[in-house]
């Protein structure tokens, strides 16, 4: 989204004004927008798109046979247009949910009535807790808080979130939003939040509880990096990266998320705007992958790729383009100008923007919006006691304390004795921060606990910020010395935020801004106790320096924590909580940086031209610290108890790899279909501390078509007591999870040795036909 941002001046002076005058009319109002209001038009009840028992489809088409033209392009927009002769209200397609009900989109508002909602941690640190589960409850939770909101008519049905674009360069001001840069794990995540989001309990599985919307369809990872931004940036990308980088969370949000919608982005990929091309659109969401619901532009990406890319000639061009690519909601107003233009000039026909709408109106009548009164519906009973309730907000401190990640601890560090230490130094810019917690697309939450707040509830504290904030341009280094020297443990509270990396704000390195280093480091010389660094922050750092200094006896990363953050954080520190988060995106070092432009979307490395390639799956150089990396408080060992050790591929006889030496066969063969594996793998806890364990399973494929050099089949977190074992078992579906995705884009089952791994255990594994 950038329409906000790019109109954010004039817009919030404006409201400024609105919002002194009209503060109780706000918050006055209390009932939810819906169409189909028998108790205002009792002839409402006879129409059949107002009537419950019929189908959705029929009811649809009854709908749209009813407007005129002008009506329909209404319905093209976010801000969509009223008809009160059928008992339709405006509606406002656009809020947002990324890591709980945001304010950010005009759908959404806070008021005395609800005045905040529980925000869990920025995306990226949930996906650390590698517990597929958790995604899936917080998505419950949120959609729970987001209809309570609905129904005193403080939000919409529809949230465009999640953000689930690989984290592709660690610069990206936006990848703090994502679940990290696994296509694996992406598409878990979507999945399961969407589920969490919009599962109904309602008997027809077809209804939503509220509508999700994976975004930003496609290859969408830059924002503004060093002149070149999301509106004029044109992604170019091989087959086989679209393929089995950039598409797979969208494919499986699609069709294992059942989402009700799918956001295209700003940018082009290989020379075509992505909401004005059919092969993306029609052609793969609808075609393919058979989206239930509708595609939405980003905010707003028609004007841009009219004004700023000079994609067609006239606006009437760009909004024919759009409708006839498969778009159904233009965010924007770029539509409802330009809609009849085009129809009246013969490029684009009525019954297009038919099918546009009918998706839209469908969308909405799952979600019973036209259905008459919420309030008297399945989620009638929801309201302001549902948000921000005590196990809501526990949740999001659990979220917190699964995804925090360890990563150094030197014997006798963390967790820190609640009894011994008698005082604690709290240093850093982040120490006391509240808003910083809860990264972008954010809302107003609950209420905060800072980490200093935290800290401070179960020892006696002294606090310095060490520095204004995390620009950190000058450092207080002999006052921050000073407090270290004498207290029995240090805790330095370091990192970004939104200042540093936040949409259209790109980085240009991979260092701690300002004076930071300075601070940490001549804190760590003078201090007495331990030293613990916490990093809050959306992506990663090089924090080599830190790595390597003995004096730095641990170091956290904890993202962007959420409004229960400080508690979290505490929680870790004193061993309250063992630590379990894994990072989901490798940590590079500033070499990265300064070798590869953030323009090359390239995935694979380059041998010509020394580029080193992106992420844990073909990344060849250093790393800080890796994809998968986190330690914890208790010792656990692993074992593969079963994996088969050969996998044959029953082919045809007169296949052509019969005869001649294949490296690969098709995955989609008929022959390829339901070869499973059952991997076992025993997990034990031989500390005494209990906790839980993320079991990663990867495969290095044969060497042919450029493939990874390792990739993620399957993950399973597991809570083990101390001295407890537990069995893991993985199902490994062979013609999906351990293919390879090749030059044309095409998806192979490499033949020969694949070599499987758990944290360093190998297994070969050889498929043949
Ligand atoms: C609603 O549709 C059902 C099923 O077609 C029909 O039996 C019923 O009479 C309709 N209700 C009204 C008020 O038209
Ligand atoms: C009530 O609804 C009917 C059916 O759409 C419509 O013809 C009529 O104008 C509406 N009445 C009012 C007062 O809006
Ligand atoms: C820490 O932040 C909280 C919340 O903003 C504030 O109330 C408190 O005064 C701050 N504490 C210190 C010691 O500055
Ligand atoms: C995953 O998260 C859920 C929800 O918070 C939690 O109940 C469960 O214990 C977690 N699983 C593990 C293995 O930690």
């Amino acid at each position: 989204m950038g329409f906000s941002q790019n109109r954010a001046p004039k817009v919030s002076v404006l409201l400024c004004f609105l919002c002194l005058t009209c503060l109780g009319s706000v918050s006055a109002q209390s009932s939810p927008v819906f169409a189909c209001d028998v108790a205002s038009n009792a002839t409402l009840g006879s129409l059949e798109f107002c009537n419950k028992s019929v189908d959705i489809d029929s009811r649809v088409v009854d709908l749209v046979k009813r407007l005129t033209l002008q009506e329909k392009i209404g319905f093209l927009v976010n801000g969509a247009g009223s008809v009160s002769r059928l008992g339709i209200p405006k509606y406002e397609w656009w809020s947002e949910a990324l890591h709980g009900v945001s304010y950010v989109g005009p759908g959404t508002h806070f008021s005395g009535v609800v005045p905040g909602a529980t925000s869990f941690p920025q995306v990226i640190l949930t996906a650390a807790s590698f517990n597929a589960s958790l995604f899936q409850a917080i998505g419950k939770v949120v959609s729970t808080e987001a209809r309570a909101m609905y129904n005193v008519g403080l939000a919409g049905l529809t949230f465009w979130s999640p953000n689930i674009n690989i984290f592709r360069d660690p610069r990206w001001g936006r990848g703090q939003e994502t679940p990290g840069e696994d296509p694996l794990l992406a598409s878990q995540y979507a999945t399961g939040y969407v589920k969490g989001l919009q599962q109904s309990d309602d008997s027809d599985p077809n209804r939503l509880k509220v509508a999700a919307c994976c975004k930003h369809y496609t290859a969408y990872d830059l924002d503004n990096w060093k002149g070149v931004d999301r509106y004029h940036f044109n992604a170019v990308v091989t087959k086989q990266d679209m393929d089995d980088t950039f598409q797979p969370p969208f494919k499986s949000c699609v069709i294992d998320g059942n989402v009700a919608s799918v956001m295209c982005s700003y940018n082009q990929v290989n020379g075509k705007p992505t909401c004005a091309d059919p092969d993306l659109l029609a052609g793969v969401i609808r075609g393919q992958w058979k989206l239930n619901g509708y595609i939405v532009s980003d905010c707003d990406s028609l004007d841009v790729y009219y004004n700023s890319q000079h994609y067609t000639k006239t606006p009437e061009e760009a909004a024919a383009k759009a409708i006839l690519a498969g778009l159904d909601l233009n965010c924007g107003t770029f539509l409802s100008q330009h809609t009849e233009a085009a129809v009246k000039a013969g490029l684009v026909d009525e019954s297009a923007i038919d099918k546009a709408i009918s998706n839209n109106f469908a969308t909405l009548m799952r979600l019973g919006f036209f259905d008459g009164d919420p309030t008297k519906q399945i989620y009638g009973n929801l309201g302001p006691k549902d948000v921000c309730t005590q196990e809501n907000q526990e949740l999001a401190r659990e979220a917190a304390r699964q995804g925090i990640v360890l990563l150094k601890n030197s014997a006798g560090s963390l967790p820190l004795s609640n009894t011994a230490i008698k005082n604690l130094a709290v240093i850093g810019p982040n120490a006391n921060v509240t808003k910083t917690m809860i990264g972008n697309y954010e809302g107003t939450p609950c209420k905060y606990t800072t980490p200093l707040q935290g800290l401070a509830a179960v020892v006696s504290t002294t606090y310095l910020p060490g520095c204004s904030n995390v620009q950190c341009s000058t450092a207080q280094v002999d006052d921050a010395s000073k407090i270290a020297a004498s207290a029995d443990a240090t805790i330095l509270v370091m990192g970004a935020d939104q200042s540093i990396e936040a949409e259209s704000r790109d980085r240009i390195d991979l260092l701690l801004p300002g004076q930071q280093q300075l601070l940490i480091t001549e804190v760590a010389k003078a201090a007495k106790g331990p030293v613990v660094l916490i990093i809050m922050s959306g992506g990663g750092f090089d924090i080599s320096f830190a790595k390597n200094d003995d004096k730095i006896t641990s170091i956290l990363w904890v993202g962007y924590p959420g409004e229960a953050g400080g508690a979290a954080i505490a929680d870790i520190v004193f061993g309250f909580y063992n630590p379990s988060g894994k990072l989901p995106m490798t940590w590079y070092p500033q070499s990265y940086v300064d070798k590869v432009p953030m323009t090359n979307m390239n995935m694979r490395p380059d041998a010509s031209n020394g580029y080193p390639g992106r992420t844990y799956r073909f990344y060849t150089g250093e790393t800080v610290y890796k994809f998968g990396e986190g330690l914890s408080y208790s010792h656990v060992s692993q074992h593969i108890v079963e994996a088969p050790k050969l996998v044959s591929v029953p082919l045809e006889k007169d296949h052509i790899c019969y005869s001649s030496n294949c490296k690969s066969v098709e995955a989609v063969e008929r022959s390829c279909q339901n070869l499973d594996l059952n991997i076992k793998i025993k997990v034990k806890n031989s500390g005494s501390v209990s906790g839980s364990h993320t079991v990663f399973l990867f495969s290095t494929p044969p060497s042919v078509h450029n493939s990874p050099k390792k990739h993620l089949l399957a993950f399973e977190k597991v809570f083990l007591k101390g001295q407890a074992e537990e069995l893991v078992s993985f199902k490994v579906d062979v013609c999906k999870d351990l293919t390879v995705v090749d030059e044309l884009g095409n998806r192979k089952l490499a033949l020969g040795d694949h070599l499987l791994h758990v944290g360093n255990l190998n297994h070969v594994l050889t498929v043949r036909i």
